[in-house]
């Protein structure tokens, strides 16, 4: 099950629930020390190179953020090899270089959710671990994704600081005024614990926000609806497959 060649894995969010490109797959459902992930990790190749794919919320769309199970989530994608993993997070857009159907790659963030299971170092008996997470997104990377979109004429925003929310539900304005003064570019209700869980399994970590919405009170629109959202997310997704190949362009075989 463990795979030595894998480049890295994509974790998909909202809207992405597989990738039509990845060839020769095969799935696996590991059970981890934090029991089932939200679903079985496809593993395939693309441009000859192998990836992994988890689709965050099941490919169902079952499981509500403030439900999964991040950790297994992650340490599934470890079991089958993966040490760098690329966060697809379906976002709402604050600040004006951000607006619906943008690519980003975040450089900070800001972690609002509560009562989320989000460190290894939970149950009793653990060694406590304090990891630096000064720039919570590996930074070089981070600059692989960046360099890769580049390369592939695939246009991103580069930096930015993501919000983390709780959800289900969509942020109040006051609650995005205030993300907007705290400094917030995006708001999601998935980058945490993920990220800070990647940290503490020393894997490295970047996030690829697609922008679905302007998040309340940013935009014109009296309200947000799912239907806008997913059809943002399709649009924008066309940049993926080729910021994949491009990013496994870098890698060996
Ligand atoms: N807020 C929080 N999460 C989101 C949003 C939003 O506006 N859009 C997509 N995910």
């Amino acid at each position: 099950m463990h795979h030595a060649d894998l480049a890295f894995a994509v974790i998909g969010g909202t809207g992405v629930y597989r990738i039509a490109e990845l060839e020769d797959v095969e799935s696996h459902l590991p059970e981890t020390r934090y029991g089932f992930p939200s679903g079985p990790v496809r593993v395939g190749r693309i441009a000859g190179k192998r990836v992994a794919f988890l689709a965050r919320h099941g490919e169902a769309h079952g499981v509500p953020p403030h439900r999964i199970n991040y950790r297994a989530n992650l340490v599934a994608l470890q079991m089958v090899g993966a040490t760098r993993v690329l966060a697809l997070n379906t976002v709402g857009g604050i600040t004006e270089r951000f607006g619906p159907t943008v690519l980003a790659c975040p450089d900070q963030l800001i972690d609002y959710t509560w009562g989320r299971i989000s460190t290894l170092c939970e149950e009793p008996g653990t060694d406590v671990l304090h990891v630096d997470f000064g720039d919570p997104y590996s930074p070089a990377w981070r600059g692989q994704v960046v360099a890769a979109a580049q390369r592939a004429g695939v246009a991103m925003v580069d930096g930015g600081c993501y919000g983390a929310t709780q959800g289900p539900r969509l942020e109040t304005k006051a609650e995005i005024a205030r993300m907007r003064r705290d400094g917030c570019d995006l708001v999601g209700m998935t980058g945490m614990p993920e990220a800070g869980l990647a940290r503490e399994l020393g894997l490295d970590y970047a996030c690829l926000g697609i922008v679905a919405n302007w998040a309340a009170g940013c935009g014109d629109a009296a309200e947000i609806t799912m239907a806008e959202v997913l059809a943002n997310v399709e649009t924008a997704s066309s940049g993926i497959p080729p910021l994949l190949r491009a990013l496994l362009g870098g890698f060996g075989a």
